[in-house]
């Protein structure tokens, strides 16, 4: 057991090289006292390459310069929880304060837009879309993007098949029986449902201008793991997308602070609420 121990232990350069690593390639920054996390979710790499070690990962990464090895090592470092209707507050808001006053502006396009940024198995972006199902606006032309660095997290979110321990996670009983059919164990999300949401990559530190213009995004429980530096050009190129007056929601540990040139910080009972300026 403890020869195990030792022999899987990141040697001190290799954690830097790794900490590198991850920031270059995706801007999550992991402090010193991460090296669990590194071990545990390289190991199934190390395993798949028949190696030893992460330190062996590390050998082979830096000898390689591999473009795919480089890729799938930051996607394995990154966080990938969430469920369903997180945040429920946030829902509530679109629901009764956004919502009626979006309905009334767009009387005439009929058309809204949503980005779920940092989408992941794409819980956000459906539980939106069942939102809007439940608000009759079938004969509104909706779209909603999802997007993610993890094109491994991306391929589950376009299968729409959820395991029984997430479907258990926040969704109201009432849609999970309205939009899901059992399949085996897991849960298939109805092809309606499906169908209004797309997923693609995307890096959020690339420019995003081209992906608007949105009238809400969703960037919630990302910002955590990137830098200042990262963070302010992240909100510059989100506001860069929305409408003016448009909503971007964070997640709860999040704020747009500072940035108050670019959003109007409303708070909506307890719900912090960033309007596009
Ligand atoms: C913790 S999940 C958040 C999921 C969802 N937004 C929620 O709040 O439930 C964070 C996601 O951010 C993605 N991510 C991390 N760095 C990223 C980057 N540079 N560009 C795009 N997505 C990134 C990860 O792949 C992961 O799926």
């Amino acid at each position: 057991m403890e020869t195990q121990r030792i022999k899987t232990e990141i040697l001190p350069e290799n954690y830097r090289f790794l900490q590198q690593h991850v920031y270059s390639q995706v801007g999550i920054v992991l402090e010193d006292n991460k090296h669990y996390l590194f071990e545990s979710r390289l190991a199934p790499i190390v395993k798949q390459l028949g190696l030893d070690s992460a330190n062996d990962l590390c050998t082979l990464l830096y000898a390689r310069r591999n473009a795919d090895l480089a890729h799938l090592v930051a996607e394995a470092m990154t966080t990938n929880e969430t469920y369903f209707f997180r945040d429920p507050s946030q829902y509530e808001a679109i629901r009764t304060v956004w919502l009626p006053k979006l309905r009334e502006d767009r009387r005439a396009t009929r058309a809204l837009r949503f980005w779920s940024a940092a989408a992941s198995t794409g819980q956000e972006a459906y539980s939106l879309a069942m939102l809007l199902m439940e608000e009759q606006l079938e004969s509104w032309n909706i779209d909603i993007l999802g997007t993610d660095f993890s094109e491994k997290v991306l391929e589950r979110a376009r299968a729409g098949l959820f395991q029984q321990i997430e479907v258990n996670r926040g969704l109201p009983a009432s849609l999970l029986v309205k939009h899901f059919r059992r399949t085996g164990l897991d849960w298939q999300l109805s092809d309606e449902v499906r169908r209004m949401v797309r997923f693609e990559t995307i890096d959020l530190r690339k420019s995003m201008s081209a992906l608007g213009p949105f009238d809400l995004v969703f960037c919630r429980n990302v910002m955590i793991y990137f830098d200042n530096e990262t963070k302010r050009k992240i909100m510059k190129e989100i506001h860069g997308t929305l409408t003016k007056g448009g909503w971007l929601l964070l997640g709860g540990a999040e704020s747009a602070f500072g940035l108050e040139a670019w959003f109007e910080r409303v708070v909506v009972g307890n719900l912090t609420i960033y309007v596009a300026r």
